[in-house]
């Protein structure tokens, strides 16, 4: 399971790309005003910074509007994803778009069968909103899990992105169930890689590193 940033900030994005573990990067409205600064700028550093597919979201909701605006957005660089909501308009974007060659990713996913419909219009990707679901009371991860199935099944190519992930438990189950990729806020990716007994392990081992050597310097300062 490949491991997407979920965020605009490029600041985050330059320090997890370091560690060498994300590949892609989602945004939407919300995150893209959220960072600030012109959106096309902001956009085009970030496909700078990563190597694989920036989504980057519409903000028309007529097939026509959200073309034109995929199309311009896919201009700013190759590996810019056009992300779409899962509308009827979303859809008729999607078919269109797809069939001039542009990637799409089917944002707002709530049930298997948006999922379905995405794919055969000819999404790339599709994104489930996992952590949403579970605010309603609905099972987040068991949509993930259904729509793999589906794909499957179905011998379908889209990639299925379980998005709106809130902890590490997320992410693990995400990959668990078959996603093929997981988009998370930079806390969840710090939190992923932490764990109190690795900090507390290393702590041990500097200190007995440092014990032994104080005890050597000791040893040696009365041998003389
Ligand atoms: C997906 O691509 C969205 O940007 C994102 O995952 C939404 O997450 P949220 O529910 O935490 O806003």
């Amino acid at each position: 399971m490949e491991i997407f940033l979920d965020t605009a900030q490029v600041d985050e994005i330059r320090r997890a790309t370091a560690w060498g573990v994300v590949t892609g990067v989602t945004t939407n409205p919300t995150l893209m005003a959220r960072a600030g600064g012109d959106p096309e700028t902001v956009l085009k550093t970030i496909a700078q910074l990563v190597p694989g597919p920036v989504s980057a979201e519409v903000i028309a909701t007529d097939a026509e509007g959200m073309v034109r605006e995929g199309r311009h957005l896919a201009s700013l660089a190759d590996n810019i994803v056009v992300k779409v909501p899962m509308t009827p308009a979303g859809l008729e974007a999607t078919h269109r778009l797809a069939r001039e060659g542009i990637r799409v990713n089917v944002t707002l996913v709530f049930q298997p069968g948006q999922a379905l419909l995405a794919a055969r219009a000819g999404a790339t990707f599709v994104s489930p909103f996992v952590g949403r679901l579970d605010d309603v009371g609905e099972d987040g991860i068991g949509l993930v899990e259904e729509i793999v199935a589906i794909f499957r099944a179905q011998r379908l190519s889209t990639r299925v992105l379980a998005a709106s992930i809130r902890h590490p438990r997320h992410v693990i189950a995400a990959a668990r169930v078959g996603a093929d990729i997981a988009t998370m806020p930079m806390a969840v990716l710090e939190q992923l890689m932490r764990h109190p007994l690795t900090d507390a392990g290393l702590a041990r081992f500097l200190a007995d590193w440092e014990a032994a050597r104080k005890g050597e310097t000791e040893a040696a300062a009365a041998r003389r």
